[in-house]
């Protein structure tokens, strides 16, 4: 059911490459509610993705390519994006990751260190650049939103994650602190949602994926979030009900990162140790 939440509301949605992104289903939803968007990914995805399959479904969005890690291309982005949506937006989200590293299967021992900037400046970076450009283009409305995806690995060891790791832990400080920045000149709240882990290209690219998908789900007592109540959130927090919501690190996991252990966990060790007495 749409609640209009959105009405009137436009804004940039970064990274929806196919439709298990986190970012096709946040703009699926926030068309649903009203608001208007322009969709972008790196060129590269462009190719590969589907992107204009879903620009067409919510209402023939334009589509914009840019590589997040060039200034250059933001710039370019926000200016066109302006003229299309007609003005300063109201909302950017920023759902971008990738580490070459993780990718290529590089033991953390044995990391190439052009390869740790590359992460670094795709997934952590890139948000300060989108921050910083918005502002120098005073792109944002007076109570805008800003979002970035995070990981609880940024807290906590996953010894896949890789340097994926550092770069979550660096997106986090940076929406504390572009987010004072933000709040005391725009009005503008900016924080970090750290999703459950979740079945897209991103997310199976880690090695392992099913282990702590299924790890995670079991430690949670409402079970891992779906890319689809992830989508839901993002919309509550695009719209003027979380005006004083910032600098937050958000978990949105099921209630996974607050606990111990679970009944249900106990009883998926109990099953495996019952499987080695036979
Ligand atoms: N899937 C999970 O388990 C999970 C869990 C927590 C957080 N997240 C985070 O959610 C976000 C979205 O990932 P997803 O799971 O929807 O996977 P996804 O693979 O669908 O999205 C990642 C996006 O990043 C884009 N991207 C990569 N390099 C880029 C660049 N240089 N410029 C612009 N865009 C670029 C890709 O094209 C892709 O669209 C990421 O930040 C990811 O780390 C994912």
């Amino acid at each position: 059911m749409a609640y209009n939440l959105l009405k009137g509301k436009r804004g940039i949605i970064f990274g929806a490459l196919d439709e298990k992104s986190i970012a096709w289903l946040t703009a699926e939803k926030v068309h649903e509610e009203g608001g208007q968007f322009v969709l972008t990914n790196a060129p590269i995805a462009m190719r590969m993705g589907k992107i204009h399959e879903l620009a067409e479904r919510c209402g023939n969005s334009q589509v914009i390519p840019a590589d997040a890690t060039s200034v250059e291309d933001i710039e370019n982005l926000y200016k066109e994006s302006s003229e299309i949506l007609g003005g300063k937006i109201d909302f950017i989200l920023h759902s971008i990751g990738m580490s070459p590293n993780v990718r290529k299967g590089r033991d953390y021992g044995d990391l190439n260190y052009e390869w740790f900037l590359k992460t670094l400046d795709i997934s952590a970076l890139s948000f300060h650049k989108v921050m910083q450009v918005a502002e120098k283009l005073d792109l944002m409305n007076e109570w805008g939103s800003i979002i970035a995806l995070s990981y609880i690995a940024s807290q906590r060891t996953y010894p896949d994650y890789s340097d994926m790791a550092q770069a979550k832990a660096m997106l986090e400080s940076i929406a504390r602190s572009y987010g004072y920045r933000m709040a005391r000149d725009k009005k503008v709240r900016v924080n970090t949602i750290s999703q459950s882990p979740t079945v897209t290209t991103a997310g199976t690219g880690v090695t392992g994926f099913d282990i702590f998908h299924e790890f995670a789900d079991k430690m949670s007592p409402l079970g891992n979030a779906t890319a689809a109540s992830c989508a839901d959130y993002i919309v509550s927090m695009f719209s003027d009900f979380t005006r004083m919501v910032t600098m937050q690190n958000l978990m949105h996991d099921g209630g996974f990162s607050n606990s111990g252990i679970t009944y249900e966990f106990i009883d998926y060790l109990k099953g495996a140790e019952a499987k080695q007495d036979r």
